[in-house]
């Protein structure tokens, strides 16, 4: 398309038959626009709902955009999905007030691994005794605080973990055994750390039971950003075999059966629907003896989509290697999912989405227009003085000046709960949106 094109239209004459009337231009089969380009249409249409450009006005850059709808919608999503499934959002995720609430207030409860999080529950009304304490390696000191609050169900791996328990009265708590199946193709593999080997496991269950701690059930973790329903499907009918075995074998009764988290979420990749996978856990779960009580511990499938970050061109530079713009937050905050898991949100300049101010005059409209179609491969950096800080290397974005804004939408999880202050940077503030 020429320039002319692009700012008055295409003058290309039509195709005309014989009888001079415009031949049907018979359209391609619809193709599906690029992942990408998708999420782009979605996270306009969404910039501009919330009026984004607004709150960077109002609130400054770097920013995070917390909405609480996001949380309740992709809790909804969840309970249409496995209807008879309890909900435990993992609170490391996503620790902040807001979204701690929206959990509450949607009648989820929680996972726990430390007392600092349950100090957050607490502060914000949360009746902790519900939650499950899911962390397999705990001081004895946690473990006390945690009943003190009404805690009564625990996890456990190994002996050392089972002989904590030894003070406490052993009739109102109970154990689940965290089981491990490795799943390498995970963003996160928790089995390469945590988990006793489902051969290894009817050893420690009978240790409970001599120590007279009460075996609740079992738990297990299939990976975070799991993006099949295969590693749920196979560790459920192991762990049910395993169950069904144990239960003869001491004639106890099983009452919880824990999937964990692992539920994926779109960054730079299309995932399958939730449905697909949910679907695949119900026929595996169908096997399951009907007093069974089945939770889950969703952390980022609840918490990804509930942020949207905003960052800031602070400078630019043409280096031996290319273009480089360097932004106003990174790896050693916002973006530190980037080297803790290898996860890659999207990013967009605010240009693309219609974000940016809209000037009055025409012809400075159509030259964004054109600009924001063109694209050159930039490489993206954080703000410290570490060479580390690269948030992306060879990403076609338009050109950007000092000042322009970028966009990364699904970035909620372990991003706010794991950034640092290297370099003396403040946390990212965080504006809450929604109801
Ligand atoms: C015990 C436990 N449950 C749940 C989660 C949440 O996992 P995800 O964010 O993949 O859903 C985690 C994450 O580390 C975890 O350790």
């Amino acid at each position: 398309m020429t320039l002319h094109d692009q700012l008055v239209g295409s003058t290309r004459p039509r195709r005309l038959a014989r009888d001079g009337r415009p031949v049907a231009q018979g359209r391609a089969p619809a193709e599906r626009p690029p992942h990408r380009e998708l999420v782009r249409r979605e996270l306009a249409a969404y910039a501009s709902r919330i009026r984004l450009h607004e709150l960077v006005r109002e609130h400054g850059s770097p920013l995070f955009v917390l909405d609480r709808d996001r949380v309740t919608t992709q809790l909804l999503e969840l309970r249409r999905e496995l209807p008879d499934v309890r909900i435990h959002f993992a609170t490391k995720s996503l620790p902040h007030p807001a979204v701690i609430r929206a959990v509450d207030a949607f009648g989820a409860s929680f996972e726990v691994a430390s007392r600092g999080e349950l100090d957050l529950l607490e502060r914000e009304g949360v009746q902790v005794g519900r939650c499950l304490h899911t962390h397999p390696v705990k001081t004895v000191a946690d473990i006390t605080s945690a009943y003190l609050r009404g805690i009564r169900t625990f996890v456990v791996d190994s002996p050392s973990e089972v002989a904590k328990f030894a003070g406490l009265p052993c009739c109102d708590v109970g154990v689940l055994v965290r089981l491990s199946f490795p799943n390498p193709g995970a963003k996160s593999d928790l089995s390469s750390k945590f988990g006793v080997e489902p051969d290894a496991a009817a050893a420690l269950v009978d240790l409970c039971l001599r120590s007279r701690l009460k075996v609740r059930g079992f738990t297990f973790h299939v990976g975070s950003q799991t993006t099949s329903a295969e590693p749920w499907k196979r560790a459920i009918a192991r762990t049910l075999e395993l169950m069904r075995t144990l239960e003869e074998r001491h004639d106890v009764r099983f009452e919880l059966l824990d999937l964990g988290g692992g539920f994926p979420v779109a960054y730079d990749e299309p995932v399958p629907a939730l449905g697909e996978l949910a679907r695949g856990i119900r026929e595996a779960l169908a096997a399951a003896p009907e007093h069974l009580a089945v939770v889950i511990e969703p952390g980022r499938f609840v918490s990804a989509p509930a942020m949207t970050l905003v960052t800031r061109v602070v400078g630019t530079n043409d280096r031996p290697d290319g273009r480089w713009h360097y932004l106003d937050d990174g790896v050693y905050g916002a973006y530190s999912n980037i080297p803790a898991e290898d996860v890659h949100a999207p990013i967009f300049a605010a240009a693309e989405l219609g974000a940016q101010p809209a000037s009055e005059d025409a012809f400075e409209r159509a030259t964004r227009r054109i600009l924001t179609r063109t694209r050159v491969p930039v490489t993206l950096a954080g703000p410290t003085c570490d060479s580390v800080d690269v948030i992306a290397r060879g990403l076609p974005l338009p050109p950007l000046g000092g000042g322009d804004l970028l966009v990364s939408p699904m970035m909620g999880a372990y991003t706010w709960a794991t950034a640092t202050g290297f370099n003396g940077i403040a946390p990212t503030p965080v504006v809450v949106v929604g109801h």
